[in-house]
């Protein structure tokens, strides 16, 4: 963890971020109501506060268990004076569970989630026919989930259990992936990944 990083959780994690294990009321926390978009493992935050800071009119919930990580993205918050943004440091499926009230969201993105490359390990990927079931409980009628990845055997995967999940409808005209929507920015990683020639995968699903 960089000095930053260490000097931000000091002194902005009260007012950032949530207490896990009470459900929470987004209208109370954030003090007005708006639509609620949760992002799930942001990283290093660069895109959360990019597009909170892009879309004023909503308001944003990020989830991530890698410590530095929210040190960043809370330096970044109070940097950019971001007011939009609130953190949950734990583990994303717990909070879904025990902290989101059931048809509170109106989007769910997953963006770049660690893909467990070796077939034993599969079994820890966050997607799974649970997590559709769980994210479907979540979501407002007409909220989207929307997964993107640069591991093409995790986008088949993805698509296959959401397309079999009868809650969701593939906003792809082609019934598998959609170009980049102009909301999620470009990261530093993907960039790279571009310029080397490595693909990435979008997804998008309505929830009904
Ligand atoms: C490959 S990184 C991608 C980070 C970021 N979304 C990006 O595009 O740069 C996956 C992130 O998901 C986080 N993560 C993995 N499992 C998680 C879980 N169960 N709950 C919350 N975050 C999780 C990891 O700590 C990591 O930061």
């Amino acid at each position: 963890m960089t000095l930053a990083q260490r000097q931000a959780i000091d002194t902005l994690w009260g007012k950032y971020c949530l207490q896990q294990g009470e459900v929470c009321d987004f209208a109370e926390t954030f003090g007005r109501h708006a639509p609620i978009v949760l992002e799930i493992g942001f990283g290093n935050g660069e895109s959360l506060a990019k597009t909170a800071q892009e879309n004023p009119d909503k308001d944003y919930i990020g989830i991530e268990v890698h410590k530095p990580g929210v040190g960043n993205l809370l330096a970044q918050l109070e940097r950019q004076g971001i007011t939009n943004v609130r953190i949950f440091y734990h583990d994303a499926i717990e909070v879904l569970e025990k902290c989101i009230p059931a048809q509170s969201l109106s989007g769910i993105h997953l963006f770049f989630p660690d893909p467990w490359h070796k077939r034993k390990h599969h079994k820890r990927r966050i997607v799974r026919p649970s997590f559709v079931h769980l994210i479907a409980q979540k979501l407002v009628a007409g909220g989207y989930f929307h997964a993107a990845t640069d591991w093409q055997h995790y986008a088949q995967y993805i698509l296959k259990i959401l397309m079999a999940a009868d809650q969701f409808s593939n906003q792809s005209p082609s019934l598998d992936y959609c170009p980049r929507p102009e909301y999620r920015p470009l990261t530093k990683f993907e960039q790279r990944g571009l310029r080397l020639g490595h693909g990435v995968w979008d997804l998008v699903f309505k929830r009904h």
